[in-house]
């Protein structure tokens, strides 16, 4: 971590208006300022405070159920491999070549972002690293002391797998992932989401901050706007309501119009497609829900199923979004399982592409000299408990 700005520093004034903002009562809490959104400057403090030293979910089991399964993603600069080792043990590895720093799997070259692998080639001079990311040869140097010693390896990162995710860290001295996101655990675990089948994994270039998805992802009342079609019938933004805050956990629940409600009751479950989870509960089919742990872990939950949105924050105006879905093993073996796939991902590209537009044209706002932050709506609870996790970020690294 590099030493916070000095007092007269910019930065350290937008902190000092972050964390004044976050410090207001949810009836008089405002949108953050625009510099939080569209400053170079600011997100550098983000990657050093917010980002780098909380965890970060990379990966989810089901895409690497086998060694040398790997997915390739870039947080913030670092290029990243999660990948699972001959022991059944996932490793997330640094892609930079312990020779003179390439990267061992580049896109430029037309590398895959997921797939499987023997061992780690580096395509400059042909070191090759095992699953672990040890060096495991060097050609024509196998008598120079540093290959011959046997310490030479791609370097690791600090990783966890929790509830069927890996979360990577930069931060040795971070809590574990299960202590951080403890809020979240009572209202994730009968989702078993360890077991859950990745099926669908839609990948998007995103204009905008990673706070603007985050912020749009948590918070149910623009179903009353841009979703006024798809969700406002099915899940009205006015039930919605927003858990007291879950330390850096943020749990919001989107109940199913009463219509719904009184057919689920009467035994006619709604809104489902594939074979419902196990360890579903009578009150589950009665709504969908939004999570998020701090920094961007985003889910979407009903009892068939689990969208995953696993975000890339690689800039301040811009990030990187995959949009998955997760289904019960059972669903891929039952018949029509392809076409109801295809259904919803008709649907998930309708949703998302509404909350695409409106994320590209708030960034625009927020970059205006017009933009001033604007009070925030009860419904808008989630973003207002996410400033209050950054603000906490920023206090204790020293803002
Ligand atoms: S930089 Fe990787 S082998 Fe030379
Ligand atoms: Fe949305």
């Amino acid at each position: 971590m590099s030493a916070v700005a000095p007092l007269n520093d910019p930065m350290r004034v937008l902190a000092h208006s972050i964390r004044e903002t976050a410090a207001r009562p949810l009836a008089e809490a405002r949108a953050l300022p625009a510099a939080a959104y569209v400053s170079e400057a600011w997100f550098e403090q983000e990657r050093l405070h917010l980002l780098q030293g909380a965890w970060q979910s990379v990966a989810h089991v089901s895409q690497i159920p086998s060694p040398g399964d790997y997915v390739n993603l870039e947080l913030q600069g670092e290029r990243i491999s999660v990948i699972r080792g001959e022991d059944g043990v996932v490793h997330v590895l640094s892609r930079v070549c312990a020779h003179r720093g390439m990267d061992v799997m580049p896109p430029e070259s037309g590398h895959a972002e997921a797939g499987n692998c023997k061992h780690l080639q580096c395509p400059y001079h042909h070191w090759v690293y095992g699953l672990d990311g040890r060096l495991k040869g060097a050609p024509l140097m196998k008598t120079h002391a540093a290959v011959t010693a046997g310490e030479l390896a791609l370097n690791a990162f600090r990783s966890e797998v929790w509830q069927g995710f890996v979360f990577v860290t930069f931060n040795e001295a971070a809590p574990p992932v299960a202590e951080a996101l403890a809020g979240l655990a009572p209202h994730l675990e009968r989702f078993r989401m360890h077991e859950l089948e990745l099926v669908l994994d839609l990948s998007w270039d995103c204009p905008f901050n990673w706070k603007v998805l985050v912020e749009n992802f948590m918070e149910p009342y623009h179903h009353l706007g841009v979703h006024h079609a798809v969700f406002q019938p099915v899940m009205p933004a006015q039930g919605c309501w927003t858990e007291p805050p879950l330390g850096d956990g943020v749990v919001c629940h989107l109940p199913l119009a009463d219509e719904l409600q009184r057919k689920v009751k009467a035994g006619e479950p709604q809104l489902l497609s594939f074979p419902v989870l196990p360890g579903m509960q009578p009150a589950d089919f009665l709504e969908w829900t939004v999570f998020l742990g701090a920094p961007h872990f985003l889910l979407f939950t009903a009892p068939d199923r689990v969208y995953w949105y696993r975000i890339e924050a690689l800039s301040a105006g811009r990030m990187r979004l995959h949009t998955t879905l997760m289904v019960d093993r059972r669903a891929t073996s039952v018949p029509g399982f392809e076409a109801t796939l295809a259904q919803e991902e008709d649907m998930l590209r309708r949703f998302h592409l509404e909350d695409m537009e409106v994320c590209s044209a708030v960034q625009a706002g927020l970059r205006s000299q017009a933009y001033q932050p604007g009070p925030l709506a009860e419904l808008e609870a989630p973003i207002w408990q996410f400033q209050r996790w950054i603000a906490r970020r920023l206090e204790a690294a020293g803002f």
